[in-house]
């Protein structure tokens, strides 16, 4: 069977709106190997990520080159439709066709058709809508791999109650860690860059405090909020000059985790790290894939879990038609967005 579909295409790097286009590809269902599963995708998230590897900006990461005749589809999960599952036994007892699933990692989830390992499938209950099912796996992981890594740096005996401070923390990730946080008892402080992304969060997503680093006495409010306890890690999601601020309220000894360049994460000042003898690390989903089967079952379980009983945590900022995908992309970062960005496939 030769199926002929649609798909967002690159044959070179650079600014979305000079190298992506929409190509018709063909896939012969023949060709689907002994472990791979055939998706048709119904919606995937564009998620800043996205943007910056299909951009070749620093922040990507490592630029996998494109080879010369090929393209490359963007996207890494989504949500869609079983078409056809290859011979392995083990993921005919686990999958069938017909059935909804979210995937993650795939190569190209930006076409309506998509290639996925079996193991990077996750079954979707019905209660489970497209909007939260296509956007429900990179974010959770990667909360669970920053948390890891927060726990990882705390330093023996461990006192309860443990805190941390988040920036950045009314974005997809950001709302994901705080909940997972909270649910393994560790007390959040978040800050977000505006009072009235403060209010907004708040009013979504009430219960620990939200400062505005536009107030000039925010770390004294952090610190209030503290109460004399111990502040041993910062998660950072914005990278330069915000990780010298953080090291301001982080305690002697603490870790700074940065995950993300949502600003430009130039001229982080070394010197800032002194006064507290604080350690900055980098952390990254790349880490994931080093998990065994096992542990990854476990985050694919906790993004179900935080999907059924937190559906509030996977706003949805706007869906856009298939057609419509460079829209889509200056939505990601245009001002005052709130949720993830989802795009459909053509009806
Ligand atoms: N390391 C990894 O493996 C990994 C994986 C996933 C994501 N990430 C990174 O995590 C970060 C968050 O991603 P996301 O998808 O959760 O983001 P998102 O949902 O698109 O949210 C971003 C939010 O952050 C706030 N923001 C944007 N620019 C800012 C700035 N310069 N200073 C302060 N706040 C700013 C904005 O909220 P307000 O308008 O409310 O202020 C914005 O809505 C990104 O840097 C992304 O690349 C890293």
């Amino acid at each position: 069977m030769q199926i002929e579909f649609r798909a967002i295409v690159q044959s070179e790097y650079g600014a979305p709106e000079k190298v992506l286009r929409i190509a018709e590809r063909q896939f012969k269902s023949e060709e689907v190997g002994a472990d791979d599963v055939l998706v048709k995708v119904i919606a995937r998230p564009i998620h800043p990520g996205d943007i910056q590897i299909l951009s070749a900006l620093p922040q990507g990461g490592p630029v996998v080159p494109i080879p010369e005749g090929t393209l490359r589809v963007p996207g890494f999960e989504g949500v869609g439709t079983i078409v056809r599952l290859g011979t392995n036994p083990e993921a005919a007892k686990r999958f069938s066709e017909g059935q909804r699933v979210a995937f993650f990692p795939a190569k190209g989830s930006w076409g309506e058709y998509v290639v996925v390992r079996y193991n990077s499938l996750l079954p979707v209950p019905n209660e489970i809508p497209d909007q939260i099912a296509a956007q429900m796996l990179i974010n959770t992981i990667t909360a669970s791999v920053l948390l890891k890594a927060g726990h990882n740096s705390l330093k023996a005996p461990i006192t309860l109650p443990v805190y941390i401070l988040q920036n950045a923390a009314s974005s997809g990730v950001g709302r994901l860690l705080t909940q997972v946080a909270l649910d393994r008892g560790v007390r959040p402080i978040r800050l977000v860059r505006s009072n009235q992304s403060a209010e907004r969060l708040q009013s979504a997503l009430p219960g620990p405090p939200v400062y505005s680093t536009s107030d000039s006495n925010w770390k004294e409010q952090v610190r209030d909020a503290l109460g004399g306890r111990k502040l041993e890690v910062a998660f950072d999601a914005i990278g330069g000059k915000a990780i010298d601020d953080l090291a301001e309220v982080v305690d002697d000894g603490g870790t700074i985790i940065n995950f993300g360049s949502l600003d430009s994460n130039m001229g982080t000042n070394i010197y800032s790290l002194v006064p507290n003898n604080v350690a900055l690390k980098s952390v990254s989903i790349l880490s994931w894939f080093r998990l065994t089967d096992a542990e990854k079952q476990k985050d694919f379980e906790l993004a179900l879990s935080l999907a059924t009983h937190h559906p509030e945590l996977f706003e949805v900022a706007h869906e856009y038609e298939f057609g419509d995908f460079q829209k889509a992309i200056q939505h990601v970062s245009s001002p005052g967005k709130t949720g993830v960005v989802l795009l459909k496939s053509p009806a």
